[in-house]
């Protein structure tokens, strides 16, 4: 694919931005895939790190490539985290979930000191929301929590497999992508969908992420809050 370059050159150099002893944050997706190699096989090379993986998915790459696993019961402060992203604005709020791990995400990426995002230039947006926005909600209260994202402006669609089957998380949920066009207000819509019961996490990251790395014409462009 086009991007593929571009994504694993963000991956492997924000794997370089890993030290000796830290405990990191496993991303999921496309691009979080590189990372996880690279750190892999520095992890071979000797390098002594703890993976807290942020999906099932990824637990399962780190374990296929010999990096050590960990929880954030044994670990709840993580040094550095490294993820993807479906969308990147100027002052690196994000948005994600197009891979399903939204919550397990967030909640790494907020034990963290450190994320580093990780992204191919398509991801770079000057204002969030042509990516529909990824809400995880829990099953019993899906029409409900349908209506009330409606009345805040987006259009709902269930997530499903590529066999139509309704998607469900490592966390036994499902996820609504909701479709409310350019975002221009991202902490006030954040603080609305988590207002409404039913909404278990949703996919703008505010204030999590500190360091953004993305491929673009063979090099990586780095922005640092
Ligand atoms: C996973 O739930 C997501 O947040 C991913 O980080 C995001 O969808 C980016 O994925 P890619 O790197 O595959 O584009």
């Amino acid at each position: 694919m086009a991007n593929e370059p571009e994504k694993e050159a963000a991956g492997r150099a924000a794997a370089q931005l890993v030290r000796d002893g830290d405990i990191v944050g496993l991303g999921t997706g496309s691009t979080a895939y590189f990372a996880v190699v690279a750190l892999g096989e520095r992890v071979k090379a000797g390098m002594k790190i703890l993976g807290i993986p942020t999906s099932s998915q990824t637990a399962e790459l780190a374990r296929s490539m010999g990096i050590p696993l960990t929880t954030l019961d044994e670990h709840p402060e993580i040094d550095i985290t490294i993820d993807g992203a479906d969308e990147i604005a100027p002052d690196l709020s994000l948005i994600k979930g197009g891979g399903g791990a939204l919550l397990r995400e967030k909640v790494v990426a907020s034990a963290s000191k450190k994320m580093v995002v990780i992204a191919d230039s398509s991801k770079v947006v000057a204002v969030l929301g042509k990516f529909p926005l990824p809400v995880e909600i829990i099953p019993f209260a899906r029409t409900v929590v349908e209506k009330k994202i409606a009345a805040l402006g987006a259009s709902t669609k269930l997530r499903t497999t590529e066999d139509g089957k309704v998607l469900v998380t490592d966390n036994g949920n499902h996820i609504l992508d909701c479709s409310f066009g350019k975002i221009d207000a991202p902490a006030t819509l954040a603080a609305q969908l988590s207002s409404v019961a039913g909404v278990v996490e949703h996919g703008l990251f505010i204030g999590l992420a500190q360091v953004a790395l993305v491929g673009r014409n063979g090099k990586v462009e780095e922005t640092a809050l």
